[in-house]
Formats: C-alpha cells, structure tokens, sequence
C-alpha cells in the first residue's frame, strides 16, 4: 500500500516496434486501472540486453516507449514512468532472489525455450535468468497487480512462487502479486497465421499492426488478414482468423465479442475486416498524434525522467534495504 492505495506494477521491453498485440494486451489496461492504484510503469532495457541489440536503437526506443506511455494517456504526475536501468536496486534484488529459483523452474519457462531457439547463437545466461529479474521488477515494489497479456502468466505464477518461497522463510516481506488479464486482448493473434501470438519479432511485417503504422498501412494489412473458407461470422476456436478479428474489433470498441457477432450476421468477412480496420485506426491514430507532439518537449520529458526514476528508487530502495537486512547482510555505518 502506498498512501492508501494498492500497488500495481508493469513494464513493456523497449525492443522492435509495439504492436497493436502490446496495446489491447497491456497498455490499455494500464489506462483503466491507472486511477484505482498507485501505479509504477517501467521501460524494462534491462530486460531488452538478453538479446544483442544496438546501443543507439535500444537508446532511441526506450525513449520512444516511455513517451508512448504517456502519449496513451498514462499522466506521468500521477503514475511512476521510468527506465529499469535508472533504478539500480532491480538488478540487485534480482540477484538475492536467484539463489531463491531453481533451474528447474527456469527450465520449465516457455519463453525461455522459444527465445533460445530463436536465437541460438546466444543462449546467454540473462535469457535464461529473464524472469527473475521480472519478479524483481514486482516485488521491489511490493505490486497487488500486474496487468500482462496472457503470454507472461508463467512469469507471473514464478513471481508469486519466489514471494512465497522468501516469505516462508523470512517471514511477511513481499507482497504475493496477482496477475490482471483482460476480458478481451489478452493475447491477439498474428494476422497471417491466427494460431500464432502477434509478436514484435515476426519477420513478416504484415503479421502486426505497428502502433506508429500509418491509417492506409492499417487498413491494407486488416483487409489482407488470413481468414477461412467458411463463410460466416462465428465467434469460435475453429475459426481462429476471425475470431481474432472479432477479439481486436471488440477490444478497439468496447463490444462484447457476442455483440459484435450480432452486428455482423448475415455479413461477409469484405464487411467484417475494413470495420476492423477502421476501429483500430480510431484507435490508434490519437495515440500517434499526441506521440508526434510529445516527442519535440525534450524538456518536459527530460523532467518525467528525472523525477519519476527517483520515486521509484525511493520505494525500491525501501524494499531492497528491508531484503537486505532479511538475508543478513551487514548493517550500513551513517
Ligand atoms: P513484452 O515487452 O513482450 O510485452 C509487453 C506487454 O504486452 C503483452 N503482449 C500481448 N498481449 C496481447 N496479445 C499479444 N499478442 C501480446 N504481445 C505482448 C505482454 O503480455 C506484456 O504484458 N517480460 C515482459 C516485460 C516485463 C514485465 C515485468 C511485465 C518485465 N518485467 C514486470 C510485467 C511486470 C515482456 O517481455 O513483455
């Protein structure tokens, strides 16, 4: 609790371009909830360093994601926007709570498993330690909630395992986060294989829709989406095409997926997928906007940075400090 409100925490990495997967998932969730909490938003580059990345571009992006943040709607005044890197005590929780996770469990991490394939010239030990940095990011600052996409469930139940495991030996230390998946979004599927999650990574450029993807861009990809041959507008498994259309419309509306159905019945799928198009460029295009805005005050963003990195390392430093103590090391001589 802070000033009488419940915690929540989350952070996207600043790696590839965002994709509309990243918004309906996350960061719109981020919005709604950002009234009821006391809310930290974190840039995780330290996270992003698992895969190589170039110094300038990683620079750029972070930035350009922290400004995003902002640019959906999340006042930086109110909520706690601010770089992973800035805030040192991440990484050092992160090691006190590695000698608390087993390999084993870390083995057993999907995510693990699919970046290492992916990059298998670079298996290093921060992608297989990935996670725990995460539950550092969480219980640095003793989060109630952290919204995520359904993709991070299995880093959040190891989050919850590691508080568990720290607090049954030391006692009420962290606070036992819970996960905050959306009814719709919580996992929107690629455009050109609908069995697959829309990843930043897909090499296919009309797999995602980008954030900063232009209203024609947006509009061509939605009409180009792989769909089936059946013909009719069904919200099911069998369908996964469209029913991830029908999940990106209701998110970007705020219809339910049934109500969407009854809106199109009797429709093709020539009708369903410019609505589609259409909804999200509704979406979308404000966000873009106030992003082209805020990206030219340096200043007032250079401020954000500076303020908010140290209120986050105020509350983090109280947590690390109490950990510190718990484990045994020695007091600091003032
Ligand atoms: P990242 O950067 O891959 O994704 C950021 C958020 O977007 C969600 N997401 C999706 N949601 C719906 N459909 C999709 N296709 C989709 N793709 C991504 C993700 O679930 C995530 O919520 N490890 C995290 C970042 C992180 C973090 C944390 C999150 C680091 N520390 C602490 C929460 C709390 C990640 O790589 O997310």
């Amino acid at each position: 609790m802070i000033d009488g409100k419940k915690v929540l925490f989350s952070g996207m990495q600043a790696t590839g371009n965002l994709t509309l997967g990243n918004y309906l998932g996350a960061l719109k969730n981020w919005i709604t909830l950002s009234d009821e909490y006391e809310c930290f938003y974190s840039v995780v580059d330290l996270h992003s360093i698992t895969v190589r990345q170039d110094p300038q571009e990683l620079r750029k992006r972070a930035r350009a994601l922290l400004t995003l943040y902002i640019a959906a709607g999340l006042d930086p005044k109110k909520n706690c926007i601010y770089y992973q890197s800035h805030v040192s005590a991440h990484a050092e929780l992160s090691w006190i709570l590695g000698c608390f996770t087993y390999m084993g469990e870390l083995n057993r991490m999907t995510q693990f498993k699919d970046k290492a394939a992916k990059h298998a010239d670079n298996i290093n030990a921060g992608l297989f330690t990935y996670p725990v940095l995460m539950a550092a990011d969480i219980l640095l600052y003793q989060a109630d909630v952290v919204p995520v996409g359904i993709d991070q469930m299995q880093h959040l139940e190891l989050t919850r395992n590691i508080a568990e495991r720290f607090n049954n030996i030391y006692g009420d230390v962290f606070t036992v986060p819970e996960a905050y998946v959306g009814k719709v979004g919580s996992k929107i599927m690629s455009l050109q294989d609908p069995t697959k999650k829309m990843s930043k990574s897909d090499e296919n450029p009309n797999a995602s829709i980008y954030l900063m993807d232009d209203p024609d861009t947006i509009m061509r990809k939605c009409k180009r989406a792989v769909t089936d041959s059946e013909g009719i507008i069904c919200y099911r498994d069998e369908q996964p095409g469209i029913k991830n259309l029908i999940d990106i419309y209701s998110a970007c509306t705020g219809k339910t997926p049934q109500d969407v159905v009854a809106e199109f019945e009797g429709k093709g799928y020539g009708e369903l997928k410019p609505a589609v198009g259409e909804a999200v460029i509704s979406v979308l295009k404000p966000l873009q906007d106030e992003f082209a805005r805020l990206s030219k005050d340096k200043a007032y963003l250079d401020s954000i940075i500076k303020e908010n990195a140290e209120k986050a390392g105020y509350y983090a430093q109280k947590t690390l400090r109490k950990v510190q103590r718990k484990v045994g090391f020695p007091d600091r001589i003032r």
